[in-house]
């Protein structure tokens, strides 16, 4: 979707205005008075996200007009002001009309971060997973928006809007990542797309390496190996790299890249295979960072590790009961070959360690568990390091993503003893605390700096339609992680 801004509004579109509940009522608007009362007259209280239409007698700033309620003005968040933005494309949509205008409101004290939000609700909302679809000639309507500011805020706006539509639009490539079928979204498939995101950032000081078989094998990543046993693609590990100059920071984005975990021979029932496509969610997100970090160039060196391979249970397929051995010596015992994600990291983690940086993030769809504890709209975090934490969970403010911390009980790990095994990679303590379990066999293999596991099991996905968030994959956490480097 274009969007402008302008501080006039113009009668020849549709004009949507944000109105709240209790004191109802539209400032600065001629023929303000007579729109509510029409409004009211359909049952229009400015409840939350309800919607009304009108079509009001000349005099009015323009010849349609559709209000969208915010519910109580003390509730009003920048979430509140994003989710609005996207009951307005959807009303628009359905009236299908081909542009629009939006009348920022001016409720909260920020008044970039009110634009960034209401720009991030237009955008998001604007993305369909439909090339599969027979009818996708169709254009996705609206195509254009317009937000009316004052002019004293302006120039800042700009800056909102721009910053607002590359997040969110290196979210929803997340998001096509996702929701590709797994059977086209291989783990090669997967490396070609990094090339061609290196491309587009190779004037902006990205690089990249690509690891296959042989090298992972010559690496010493057993465990990932082991993983890519069962399957008959062949596994990768992507390293993107961004040093710009003068940066005196270094952040590592290991991702977990399962381009289907169908639980190798631990084998899922079936239900729960259904949106197995989307456990590359963390290698996915990782990759709209780096697509995003050419326009953004945030003053941090930043180094992102994609961990790819299937996890199948073919003829080679890994078993329980096998030992395999990470790059960093340390000997894994599996007994559920579908507690992979912590297979493929462990050997991304070691490699990430030897690059010494000073922050390692490691973004994973690791748990179920995480699921059951959070929900599908929070992610987990655990680490070593509260501060991270600190910034993540603000960054991730920022852009309406949630994290909350698990604490890495250390008396836990003595579920993950092997009488054969350095570890193993489940706990004998089977019904508890299955996230936090995760994250301390994670951390055995992340060596020093400041460290942060974010299981995102529950929100890198979602399984209806939620406001601004299309069924399917969300695009969590890439808007947090870019926040979060523009933070540095
Ligand atoms: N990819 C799954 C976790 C998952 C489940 C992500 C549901 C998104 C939605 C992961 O590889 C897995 O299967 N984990 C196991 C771990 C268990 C065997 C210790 C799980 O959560 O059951
Ligand atoms: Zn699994
Ligand atoms: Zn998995």
């Amino acid at each position: 979707m274009k969007i402008n801004l302008s501080s006039f509004v113009s009668k020849k579109t549709p004009l949507v205005l944000f109105v709240c509940e209790k004191d109802l009522f539209l400032p600065n608007i001629p023929e303000g008075k007579k729109i509510l009362e029409d409004a009211k007259g359909q049952g229009f209280t400015g409840k939350e996200f309800s919607t009304a239409t009108l079509q009001p007698a000349s005099g009015s700033p323009s010849s349609l007009v559709v209000l969208v309620g915010l519910g109580d003005k003390k509730n009003i968040s920048s979430e509140t002001i994003r989710r609005a933005g996207a009951t307005a494309v959807k009303r628009v949509r359905s009236l299908a009309q081909k542009s629009f205008q939006v009348l920022n409101p001016n409720l909260l004290k920020n008044v970039s971060s009110e634009i960034y939000a209401l720009t991030e609700g237009l955008v998001l909302s604007d993305y369909a997973f439909n090339k599969y679809k027979s009818n996708k000639e169709e254009k996705m309507l609206p195509e254009e928006a317009t937000l009316i500011v004052s002019e004293k805020y302006l120039d800042s706006a700009k800056e909102s809007v721009h910053l607002a539509k590359i997040l969110s639009e290196s979210a929803c490539f997340v998001r096509n990542l996702v929701n590709e079928p797994p059977s086209h979204m291989t783990p090669g498939n997967l490396v070609s797309l990094a090339k061609e995101v290196w491309k587009e950032g190779k004037s902006s000081s990205v690089s990249i390496k690509i690891y296959e078989k042989e090298s992972l094998a010559k690496m010493g990543m057993g465990s990932l190996l082991g993983v890519n046993r069962g399957s008959a693609e062949p596994p990768f590990l992507v390293h993107l790299h961004y040093k710009p100059q003068g940066a005196r920071q270094s952040v590592a984005l290991v991702g977990k890249g399962i381009t289907f975990d169908s639980g190798g021979l631990s084998l899922k029932p079936a239900e729960a295979m259904e949106t197995m496509k989307m456990d590359m969610a963390g290698a996915a997100s990782i990759l709209g960072v780096f697509r995003a970090i050419p326009q953004i160039k945030p003053k941090v060196e930043v180094h992102g590790i994609l961990a790819l391979t299937e996890n199948m249970p073919g003829g080679k397929a890994y078993k329980p009961g096998d030992i395999l051995k990470a790059m960093n010596g340390k000997t894994i015992e599996v007994l559920n070959t579908d507690a992979e994600g912590r297979l493929v990291l462990a050997d991304a983690l070691a490699y990430a360690g030897k690059l010494k940086p000073d922050v390692t993030i490691d973004i994973a769809t690791l748990t179920g568990a995480c699921i059951i504890a959070l929900g599908s709209l929070v992610a987990g975090a655990m680490g070593n390091d509260d501060t991270l934490f600190q910034q993540i969970q603000k960054a991730g403010e920022m852009c309406g993503e949630k994290f909350w911390q698990l604490p890495l009980i250390s008396d836990y790990k003595e579920g993950l003893k092997s009488p054969v095994a350095d570890i193993k990679n489940i706990s004998s303590v089977r019904k508890e605390a299955g996230s936090i379990i995760g994250g301390l066999f994670l951390q055995e293999f992340v060596n020093g700096g400041h460290w942060i596991h974010l299981d995102i099991a529950g929100p890198a996905w979602s399984d209806k339609e939620f406001h601004y968030l299309s069924q399917g994959g969300t695009g969590f956490p890439t808007r947090t992680l870019l926040h979060y480097l523009l933070s540095i």
